[in-house]
């Protein structure tokens, strides 16, 4: 990542944010990629997530084809929407599930092609209560090449395959077939599986091309660590909360974010930063096992009630570990006297991690 004026903008304007939960519209757009690469002893598999857009409309919204309806479908209204913003046919979208909550319709799609989803390829629609669209959510790709949907390598081979790349069996989970967007623009056709190992705990779902029996694409079920944050990459809440998993940069904190070594904590306290509100002892706890922190911001509440406050200790954690991490790498070490209670040994001064105390009570909304 480049540092820039505008990276250090969203950082500042996100550690705000931390502290005030705010529901200021949004309209804008936003786009990224990733690519994550999991090794296993000396399997390294390069996982691929296309280029994927998010905007958001403001309150109002924007009408979708179907809007002059009386009737509200939410599968005919996404299609539609979807087929005219990004000028696809409308078999090239398989709708998956939707939920209505009390302010917005949420629909969630698969990109299809020639009736077979694309894992990597979807996108999210959210309707208003009068039936217009405010905010919309894409990876969906440009294919270049699309192999054939009959597979060459019969699901047993893919799943012998998983099993000894993965050191792992076949949970015996349905599999799938489906195909995987590819970062040179091509799909494979891939056998789905889950592969587990109850010894080592691990478990995967496994992408095994049908027709070359490699495999292309993994999801790690098993992730030391998941916080529902705002990626430091986006402004505003209103650009949308993300699940991110190992966000932690292990050159940079080698004991990862919740332990210093020799302590390892459940909560919003590690080597580099503590969140408190009101009492450093008053922290947030990991919302299930192992150091899943899924707080879900709710802004139709006070900042004070406690989803909230959890939401906001679990973002700011994120956000100086974060500025740590990346700070680290571009030289802000040890020795040149950053953050961090334990110093590992590395020079510099310890027992000087950040504490942020959130919605302090000697002045909210600053
Ligand atoms: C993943 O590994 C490949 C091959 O070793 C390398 O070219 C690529 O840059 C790595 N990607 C990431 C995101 O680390
Ligand atoms: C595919 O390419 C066309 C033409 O360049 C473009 O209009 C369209 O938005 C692209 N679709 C996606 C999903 O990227
Ligand atoms: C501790 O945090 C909770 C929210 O989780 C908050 O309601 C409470 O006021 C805080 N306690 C103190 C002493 O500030």
């Amino acid at each position: 990542m480049k540092l820039s004026y505008n990276f250090f903008k969203s950082v500042l304007l996100a550690v705000m944010l931390a502290n005030v939960v705010s529901a200021a519209p949004f309209t804008g757009s936003l786009k990224h990629t990733t690519t994550q690469n999991h090794s296993i002893r000396d399997l390294v598999v390069e996982s691929f997530h296309p280029e994927s857009s998010f905007e958001t409309f403001g309150v109002e919204g924007i009408a979708h084809p179907l809007s002059a309806r009386d009737e509200f479908d939410v599968k005919e209204a996404t299609v539609s929407f979807i087929q005219s913003r990004l000028n696809v046919h409308p078999d090239t979208v398989s709708f998956r599930t939707s939920f209505e909550n009390d302010v917005a319709h949420h629909a969630f799609v698969e990109q299809q092609v020639n009736g077979v989803p694309i894992a990597n390829a979807v996108a999210n629609v959210a309707f208003n209560k009068a039936n217009q669209v405010v905010s919309f959510g894409s990876s969906f790709v440009n294919t270049t090449s699309v192999p054939s949907t009959t597979p060459s390598i019969s699901l047993e081979d893919a799943i012998s395959t998983a099993e000894s790349q993965l050191s792992g069996k076949f949970n015996e989970h349905p599999a799938t077939l489906k195909f995987v967007a590819k970062k040179d623009g091509s799909l494979a056709l891939t056998h789905v599986v889950q592969i587990q190992n109850d010894e080592t705990g691990a478990w995967f779902e496994a992408f095994v091309d049908a027709h070359s029996g490699e495999l292309v694409q993994l999801t790690d079920f098993v992730a030391e660590a998941s916080y529902l944050v705002l990626p430091i990459t986006k402004e505003t809440p209103t650009e949308g909360f993300e699940v991110l998993t190992n966000p932690q940069n292990i050159a940079a904190s080698p004991a990862g974010w919740h332990s210093d070594g020799t302590t390892t904590t459940t909560v919003t306290a590690g080597n580099n930063v503590i969140t408190f509100k009101g009492a450093q002892t008053n922290t947030t706890t990991e919302s299930s096992p192992v150091l899943n922190f899924i707080y879900r911001q709710d802004p139709t509440q006070d900042p004070i009630v406690p989803v909230n406050v959890d939401a906001a200790r679990t973002n700011a954690f994120y956000i100086v570990n974060t500025v740590h991490d990346i700070s680290y790498i571009y030289g802000f070490t040890e020795a040149g006297f950053n953050f961090q209670n334990n110093n590992f040994g590395k020079g510099g001064a310890g027992n000087d991690r950040v504490t942020v105390s959130v919605q302090d009570a000697a002045g909210i909304n600053n």
